[in-house]
């Protein structure tokens, strides 16, 4: 470290571009390239971080950025950078905005597409996780809500649209696009195609997990069979501190808060955290504790790296879990698996 230190001390020096900060070290936060919108102005300060107490601009506010042409662009690619907490905001909204431009493109393919909403929400996750949940990120998380409703609309096929989901690289963010399409899928089979109950079960799918974006990464990673019992705990506090994060923000609906608290709830009164039984289940609730299930079945990620094909899940829920989930969703599930996907009127953001 301490070479590579001399390196930019030398550029610093040379070029008199970068400068070494030392104070208002708590007030910086690490983002990821994949949050900045490359091509555009960047919306505020972009900092490497070379130690604990020592962090350099490589970006400045209102200027390109040309990370590229840095020497040391392998050492910033995945890692290491920082921008002030205050500016997540900005650089939230200009993802927002870019993404807003790629999906009313006809010439981006969907795969461009999908891979920049996934970018997006991540940028909008970590701003909530931040800077807590807002207004501006209700709007965020809308937006993305409604495009996966627009890339559902587009791609009539299960197969196609699972292909899509799994190529998200972060779990966490690809799950909760997953979740959402399925969710979405089962509402439409079930006939409920109403634009605004799409995007209140788009969204609340969306947001179900958004408790476990404040989770550590090696705990979210260690196998779920080798949970304690205080661990097991921990983990299950997620879908309330889900609607802890929710509840500051007065507009968030009453169908979105309860498909977070509820998303782990199941038909026989067997899920957690208040062990429901159907009747007493938000109908939201039953959609999206399915969908979670068959995502989690169904999708790639760290604790399973070979899943299912959609068949063998529904089996795997029906004849292993005993179908402990609400019987219209079940079928739902099973009616787009064999009779494919129908077409509802989507609202086009
Ligand atoms: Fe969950
Ligand atoms: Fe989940």
């Amino acid at each position: 470290m301490r070479s590579f230190e001399n390196q930019f001390k030398n550029l610093y020096d040379a070029t008199d571009k970068f400068h070494i900060m030392g104070k208002d070290l708590d007030n910086l936060v690490p983002i990821t390239m994949d949050d900045i919108v490359p091509n555009v102005n960047l919306p505020g300060d972009v900092y490497f971080k070379l130690s604990d107490d020592n962090f350099v601009v490589i970006g400045r506010e209102g200027t390109r950025e040309q990370f590229k042409e840095l020497h040391f662009f392998d050492k910033i690619r995945n890692s290491n950078i920082y921008i002030r907490k205050p500016d997540l905001r900005k650089f939230s909204s200009l993802k927002v905005h870019s993404a807003n431009e790629i999906m009313k493109s006809d010439k981006v393919p969907v795969e461009a597409k999908v891979n920049a909403l996934s970018h997006t929400l991540n940028t909008v996750f970590t701003s909530i996780d931040q800077l807590g949940f807002s207004n501006e990120a209700l709007g965020n998380t809308k937006f993305i809500a409604n495009s996966v409703l627009k890339i559902i609309n587009d791609t009539p096929k299960l197969t196609s649209l699972m292909t899509l989901m799994n190529s998200i690289s972060e779990d966490l963010i690809k799950h909760s696009m997953a979740v959402s399409m399925v969710s979405a899928l089962i509402s439409q089979s079930k006939g409920w195609n109403n634009p605004s109950i799409l995007e209140k079960m788009a969204l609340g799918a969306l947001l179900h997990d958004i408790g476990l974006k404040e989770y550590p990464k090696e705990f979210l990673s260690k196998p779920r069979v080798d949970y304690t019992p205080e661990d097991l705990e921990y983990y299950q506090r997620h879908s309330f501190r889900g609607i802890e994060i929710l509840r500051t923000v007065e507009n968030v609906p009453q169908e979105v808060m309860a498909i977070v608290y509820e998303h782990h709830e199941n038909s026989i009164g067997q899920g957690y955290p208040r062990g429901l039984r159907d009747v007493r289940l938000h109908p939201f609730s039953k959609v999206v504790s399915l969908a979670d299930t068959f995502c989690e079945l169904t999708f790639k990620d760290a604790q399973k790296p070979t899943p299912r094909d959609p068949e063998e899940a529904v089996q795997f829920i029906e004849h292993t879990l005993g179908q402990p989930f609400n019987k219209e969703c079940f079928t739902a599930l099973k009616n787009i698996l064999t009779f494919g996907i129908r077409k509802a009127s989507i609202k086009i953001v």
